[in-house]
């Protein structure tokens, strides 16, 4: 990995926060930068050829809601404008594996669709078999497409978690 990653995540103050921010200082602070979605364009992600996502999940309805002004409904437009020749992208999200099994992670997997669709090439999937869930939008084709992390249950997993899929993502990064 030769280029600096762009880590955008949302919301922020949050448990997502927290953990780009640990991403960060898993990549090296002079690695990586950290940005939050909600002051971000498709151009402001365009500058970086690694790009990490992040988001947390809450509720399903906030997705088919008519938009609001939480920070990813914000940014979500823009997903569909970046340009995504040459960038290669890797997602995480925050979700509760207990309270809510059947929509663990969701939001990450609903990202990961329409980046998909718009030929979006994604690295860093985890096996789904690392987590106790009953269903979950971001399993895509049998793994999770990015990295989920349950700090409300699994906290004392997280660190290992980050880990694990920083050192993954230093291959496949450019
Ligand atoms: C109202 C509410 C709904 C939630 N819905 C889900 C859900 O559908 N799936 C899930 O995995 N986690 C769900 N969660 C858990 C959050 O995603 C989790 O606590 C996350 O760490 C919050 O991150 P944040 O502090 O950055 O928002 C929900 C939490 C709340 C408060």
């Amino acid at each position: 990995m030769k280029k600096k990653v762009g880590i955008f995540y949302g919301p922020t103050g949050g448990k997502t926060e927290s953990v780009a921010k640990r991403l960060q200082k898993a990549f090296g602070e002079d690695l990586a930068d950290v940005i939050p979605v909600k002051t971000s364009k498709a151009a402001d992600i365009e500058k970086y050829e690694n790009i990490i996502l992040g988001c947390s999940t809450i509720g399903k309805e906030t997705w088919n809601a008519e938009r609001t002004k939480e920070d990813w409904d914000l940014f979500r437009p823009e997903i569909e404008k970046i340009n995504y020749t040459g960038k290669t992208f890797a997602l995480f999200g925050l979700g509760d594996s207990v309270t809510y099994p059947a929509n663990f992670v969701d939001a990450m997997g609903i990202i990961a669709n329409i980046m998909l669709e718009k030929g979006a090439k994604i690295v860093g999937q985890v096996p789904s078999s690392d987590y106790n869930f009953t269903d979950s939008e971001a399993v895509i084709n049998n793994q999770f497409v990015g990295l989920p992390i349950d700090e409300d249950y699994e906290p004392d997993l997280t660190d290992q978690r980050i880990i694990n899929w920083v050192k993954e993502l230093q291959h496949q990064f450019a």
